[in-house]
């Protein structure tokens, strides 16, 4: 791949500059509402998280929930839009996944289904989901 990422996946969440990420997040139209310490804070309580790096910006994020023995889930993968199809989330989700060994990995796509397609990800209907009340309106984002 002649255009192949070339920078660096961590899980160095000290690195992360929330502010700038959540306004990085929201100039690529994929902000889901929470604050800056709000958007920390799930990463930070995240059990695996995946930051790709280039020339020292954070140009990807992603995060893995896992109960440690059977089931796992991937949330909040995202490349910055000037980088795409450069397998910047591939490598963070190939990251993540290893984390997890003989788990069964679950998730939620509106539209990125090719991309999960062709990392293996099959489709399993259906899927349900509850927001309970409204959605982060909770203490973690207030
Ligand atoms: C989905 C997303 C994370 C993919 O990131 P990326 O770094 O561009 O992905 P990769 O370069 O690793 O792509 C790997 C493969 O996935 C597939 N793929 C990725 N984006 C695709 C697209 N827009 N259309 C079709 N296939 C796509 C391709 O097979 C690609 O390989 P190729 O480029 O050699 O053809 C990125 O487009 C993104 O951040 N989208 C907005 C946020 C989002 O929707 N996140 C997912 C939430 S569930």
């Amino acid at each position: 791949m002649p255009n192949a990422f070339r920078g660096v996946i961590d899980d160095h969440l000290e690195r992360v500059n929330w502010e700038q990420a959540k306004a990085d997040l929201a100039a690529d139209d994929f902000d889901n509402g929470r604050s800056a310490s709000a958007l920390r804070r799930s990463f930070e309580q995240a059990d695996h998280v995946a930051f790709a790096w280039l020339d020292g910006r954070l140009i990807g994020m992603a995060r893995l929930l896992s109960d440690g023995v059977s089931n796992a889930y991937l949330l909040d993968v995202w490349t910055q839009s000037t980088v795409r199809r450069r397998g910047v989330a591939t490598s963070m989700v190939g990251q993540l996944v290893t984390a997890v060994p003989g788990q069964h990995i679950g998730l939620q796509t509106d539209d990125a289904e090719p991309f999960y397609a062709s990392l293996g990800f099959q489709c399993q209907p259906q899927f349900m989901s509850l927001v309970v009340g409204g959605w982060l309106d909770n203490a973690a984002n207030r």
